[in-house]
């Protein structure tokens, strides 16, 4: 027997291809399966605040003068508070349309979103794209020397 004869010999046969298949779409359904139970037990034991639950953010009046905003994270989400001349206001940077992250550009006075082109006024009103409602938006009130986002219990 030569050595290329043994290696013949050795060679465990090999599975088919419809096998094969089979494995990679068991194997993904059971990923897939286990990703979304992992998900769903971290949702249980670590539940995001909802805007009633969340604790308040505080910071110095002083940080944010007339006619600038600041970014802040407030209820697990990113939000945004612009002071103007008149009030200051919390706005959430999560699109009403299907979620995505807007984007404030200061010059215009406006929100932009650039996954579908949503624009939202200064009030958080819709004025173009396919968002339906107008931005979700969070109470402020001023304490001193201090700015309150979120309800103080
Ligand atoms: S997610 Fe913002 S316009 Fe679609």
């Amino acid at each position: 027997m030569t050595d290329t004869d043994k290696s013949q010999t050795n060679t465990p046969p090999r599975p088919s291809a419809f096998a094969s298949r089979r494995q990679f779409i068991q194997m993904g359904v059971a990923t897939l399966g286990a990703a979304w139970a992992g998900t769903f037990v971290q949702s249980q034991l670590f539940p995001q605040p909802t805007s009633q639950e969340a604790s308040p953010v505080t910071f110095p009046l002083a940080e944010l003068a007339v006619g600038a905003a600041k970014y802040i994270t407030y209820a697990g989400s990113p939000v945004i508070v612009i002071r103007t001349a008149e009030t200051i206001k919390a706005y959430s940077l999560i699109c009403t349309h299907l979620g995505c992250t807007l984007q404030w550009q200061a010059g215009q006075k406006q929100f932009y979103c650039p996954c579908h082109d949503g624009r939202f006024d200064q009030f958080g009103e819709v004025i173009a794209g396919p968002p339906p409602v107008p931005l979700e938006q969070f109470p402020v009130s001023v304490d001193g020397d201090r700015i309150i986002v979120g309800e103080l219990v």
